[in-house]
């Protein structure tokens, strides 16, 4: 090569290093022995701008071990409560785990030498509006990944990431009810606004003696303000009211510029847009989200068991509960209904959890016998529970907590209404169940939350994909595994959904289907579409408007693909 080739090169390359105030090296954010990685002192002037509220975070084995008992009580350790107050637990403890880190950085409960894993290094455990703006911009400055938390409920652990600083938002536990809640001058009505570290069992408890009720999962430490609403937010309420983010009228917001921002329908609309439905943790740190609330009533509310003796029987039984699955809709009533393990029977069960509203108890009961009389015909099924009882709705739905602590992971289909309207769809779903289970599946999740008002709604301007609006159910295939498990059989699990499950599934919801991003598979091939349909383009728009350098990337989330899966450099 010439000198006369060779001195373009040169001057290109010298341009690119002048050409950027910034290292060349911030393809990647900085990581601890970077030459951009704060040192202790920066740290120490962060912890004094955040009131002391700055920690080093450890795997939630090692928090257990450094309490004065040495560890956490059985019951410690699978509270969804006591672990939502701790920055390094995740709700799936495998999601603790750095499991693709090289080498692998492993804190099993009873391992003797603990890595770091997946666990943030730092976290700012917030107070303040200003502690979270300091932590932003303390990240934005020094070029460092960003985890954001509420209650580390994540099911597909976007709440955590290697070599991170985490902001926790527990400590902001306001609730604030009014009756009449005003956008634009424009009165809204009654409404309720929480902040990220108030749980869904709070906004049952508290608005019960409000005589009120707002859209909540069946999950008692899940945070409304945290990851729910970005989602999308499902509950057995919703075929009444519509999906949690369709009820939302306001969000205040830290963007990455560290500004504070009212999102709603009149000021900064279009993240408004973003925030209701374009997938959590990848647009600021939410300080309150305020939703509608609505006149409390007595609902009935059933659990049904039935013991399976084969995965044959649990997919005949599932063929049955399909031929049904419209007898709610006279009444916009919502059902959960699960293949489940039962660990005392140590075989599948199916489990129906119904919630109808202002329904007498016998009127409840009328409108699942003839499903219960069918599926008393199938073979080797069995009634073990059936309870029938009427409460007020905010108990019917209020959880004292949640157990959790499995190694857990999901892939999932919204499944369309006319995919249960064929003739053949008992038989499909049969199949399809049967045939999950026995690929591996350790639980089928299925979620009777939409049709209704939810698909009433779907002129309401958001980035909750259309695929919701015309969808009846949502349906989870969980892989579940133990400790015990050998790194790679745990790396077949993680990538069951993909390699096996999925196929099985789209024979049901069809090839196109989208997927409630909250429960849902990390690896999902193409998520932008799967996850938010026609609407990634725009926002994407919305993100480089918001998020210009990227400082808020989740798994599967926009931006995403521009970064490897640590989120840690571009690729
Ligand atoms: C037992 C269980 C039951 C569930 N039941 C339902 C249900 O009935 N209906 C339903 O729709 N979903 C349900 N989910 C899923 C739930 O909606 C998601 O797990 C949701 O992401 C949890 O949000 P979180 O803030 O509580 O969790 P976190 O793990 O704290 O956060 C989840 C995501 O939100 C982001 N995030 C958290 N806080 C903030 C914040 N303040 N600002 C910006 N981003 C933030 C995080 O970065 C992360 O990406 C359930 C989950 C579990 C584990
Ligand atoms: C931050 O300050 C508090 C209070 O002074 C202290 O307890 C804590 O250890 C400090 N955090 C770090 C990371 O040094
Ligand atoms: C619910 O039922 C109870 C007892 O039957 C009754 O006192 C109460 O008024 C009902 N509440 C509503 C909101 O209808
Ligand atoms: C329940 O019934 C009451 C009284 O008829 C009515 O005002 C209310 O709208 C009903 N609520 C629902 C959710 O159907
Ligand atoms: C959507 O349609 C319903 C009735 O069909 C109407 O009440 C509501 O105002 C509409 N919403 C929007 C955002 O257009
Ligand atoms: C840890 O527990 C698992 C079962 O959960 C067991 O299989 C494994 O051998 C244990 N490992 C150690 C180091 O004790």
């Amino acid at each position: 090569m010439g000198l006369k080739t060779l001195l373009p090169l040169i001057f290109l390359l010298a341009l690119s290093g002048l050409s950027s105030g910034k290292p060349l090296n911030n393809k990647c954010r900085n990581a601890p022995g970077d030459a951009g990685f704060p040192d202790d002192k920066a740290w120490q002037t962060l912890n004094e701008t955040v009131g002391g509220g700055l920690a080093p975070v450890v795997p939630f084995v090692q928090f257990c071990r450094s309490l004065p008992a040495g560890e956490c009580t059985e019951a410690q350790w699978t509270s969804g409560l006591f672990r939502s107050g701790i920055a390094g637990a995740m709700d799936m403890v495998n999601f603790e785990q750095g499991y693709d880190l090289t080498p692998p950085s492993l804190c099993f409960r009873n391992s003797t030498v603990c890595g770091q894993g997946n666990v943030p290094l730092y976290a700012v455990e917030a107070e303040n509006v200003a502690d979270v703006q300091a932590a932003v911009k303390f990240a934005a400055d020094n070029n460092l990944r960003l985890a954001v938390k509420s209650s580390g409920h994540d099911l597909l652990g976007r709440s955590t990431a290697p070599n991170s600083l985490l902001i926790h938002m527990a400590k902001f536990r306001d609730m604030v009810f009014t009756d009449s809640f005003v956008v634009g001058g424009e009165d809204l009505g009654s409404a309720l606004t929480v902040g990220p570290g108030v749980h869904l069992q709070d906004v049952f408890k508290e608005s019960k003696a409000h005589g009120k009720i707002a859209v909540g999962g069946s999950a008692g430490t899940v945070s409304p303000a945290g990851g729910y609403l970005q989602g999308a937010g499902h509950s057995v309420i919703s075929p009444l009211f519509g999906l949690g983010a369709d009820n939302v009228l306001e969000f205040q917001i830290v963007v990455a510029s560290g500004e504070l921002l009212k999102a709603n329908s009149v000021e900064n609309s279009d993240l408004f847009f973003a925030l209701r439905g374009g997938g959590a943790g990848s647009w600021g740190v939410v300080i309150s989200a305020t939703f509608r609330t609505f006149p409390n009533f007595n609902a009935t509310q059933s659990v049904l068991q039935f013991a399976v003796d084969s995965n044959a029987a649990a997919g005949a039984i599932a063929g049955v509960h399909a031929k049904h699955i419209f007898a709610l809709d006279a009444v916009r009533g919502g059902q959960y209904f699960f293949v489940i393990p039962s660990a005392e029977l140590k075989t599948q069960t199916f489990w129906l959890q119904t919630v109808t509203a202002n329904t007498t108890l016998e009127e409840g009961k009328a409108l699942l016998q003839p499903f219960l009389d069918d599926a008393l015909k199938v073979e080797g099924v069995t009634l073990i529970v059936k309870e029938f009882e009427q409460y007020v709705i905010n108990d019917a739905l209020y959880r004292a907590d949640d157990t959790i602590a499995e190694n857990s992971v999901m892939g999932s289909r919204l499944i369309p209404t006319e995919a249960y309207q064929r003739e053949d769809a008992p038989a499909v779903v049969e199949k399809v169940y049967t045939e999950l289970l026995d690929a591996g599946a350790g639980a089928i999740i299925g979620s009777l939350v939409a049709g209704g008002q939810v698909s009433a709604n779907a002129n309401i301007s958001s980035a909750i994909t259309p695929a919701w609006r015309t969808a009846k159910t949502h349906v989870i295939a969980a892989t579940i595994w133990e400790d015990s498990a050998s790194l790679s059989e745990i790396n077949t699990y993680r990538h069951l959904f993909q390699t096996s499950h999925l196929a099985i599934l789209e024979q049901l919801s069809g090839p196109n289907a989208g997927a409630y991003s909250n429960e849902a598979d990390i690896y999902e091939a193409d998520f932008q579409t799967t996850f938010f349909g026609p609407n990634y383009a725009k926002l994407t728009e919305i993100k480089a408007k918001y998020d210009p350098d990227d400082l808020f990337i989740v798994a599967a989330g926009v931006n995403s693909e521009k970064w490897d899966e640590f989120g840690m450099c571009r690729v």
